[in-house]
């Protein structure tokens, strides 16, 4: 799989994509990523790449001109073009579904926003979808596009040693149910003990209980409300 990332700080992903799972793919030739500098494209003397919203308002805009042309080069590059997604807090949420859907194309393309964002022509220019990675606004589309290519690149077969393992995590599979509880040495810990059943070495028992406790752990997740604290750090 190709991930094409454009930015205005292409040295933030470095240790990033070096390291740990990513950096193995990459050297495999599993994942090619590639860094693409948006100011490359910009025009004049200063390579001016934002300016001041029309209406007014606070902060700076990117112009459309030079993520435009970035885009556009970077489609042009290589076959296939690619699916474009422009990193957006208003963005269609990122969950597991659709890392699943983006996941199964062959190239990706993703468009880091700075400052206050895009101009919005950019949009309507390119054919572009927007992902937003959750309902909070960040500084920038770097950390959103690293979420994306983590998420994703669990998916693309090679990448994790054992695959059996991303079809087991949390919102993976048909019932899209958040892992139980899991286990480790030793058997018992400042008093807590292991269930049980997980060193029954009876595999089908195992089975049900895991998920059991997975449909629980699901329920309590979406119907169990916050704790009193957590609800008082959030009213204003
Ligand atoms: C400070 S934000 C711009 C926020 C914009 N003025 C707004 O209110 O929607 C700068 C850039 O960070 C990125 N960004 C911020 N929050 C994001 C999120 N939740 N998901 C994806 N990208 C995000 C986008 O690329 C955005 O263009």
């Amino acid at each position: 799989m190709r991930i094409d990332i454009l930015t205005l700080f292409p040295g933030m992903f470095s240790g990033f994509l070096d390291g740990s799972l990513l950096g193995a793919a990459r050297t495999a030739g599993i994942l090619d990523i590639r860094l693409v500098d948006i100011r490359d494209f910009a025009e004049g003397p200063h390579r001016q790449v934002d300016d001041r919203p029309f209406g007014g308002g606070p902060g700076m805009l990117l112009m459309p001109g030079p993520v435009v042309s970035c885009i556009e080069a970077v489609q042009q590059a290589a076959r296939p073009a690619g699916r474009v997604l422009m990193l957006t807090p208003g963005g269609r949420r990122l969950d597991q579904a659709v890392v699943e859907e983006l996941a199964a194309e062959q190239r990706l393309v993703l468009v880091c926003g700075r400052y206050e964002g895009f101009d919005a022509r950019v949009k309507e220019t390119v054919a572009a979808d927007e992902i937003s990675i959750g309902d909070y606004v960040l500084s920038g589309g770097e950390v959103a596009a690293m979420v994306i290519v983590d998420a994703v690149a669990r998916l693309v077969p090679g990448v994790l040693g054992d695959e059996e393992s991303a079809r087991q995590d949390s919102f993976s599979g048909a019932d899209r149910l958040v892992e139980g509880p899991q286990y480790t040495r030793p058997r018992e810990f400042r008093g807590l003990h292991v269930p049980e059943v997980l060193l029954s070495g009876d595999h089908r028992r195992i089975a049900a209980w895991r998920q059991e406790q997975a449909v629980e752990a699901t329920r309590r997740r979406t119907t169990v409300p916050p704790t009193p604290g957590l609800a008082r750090r959030s009213t204003p």
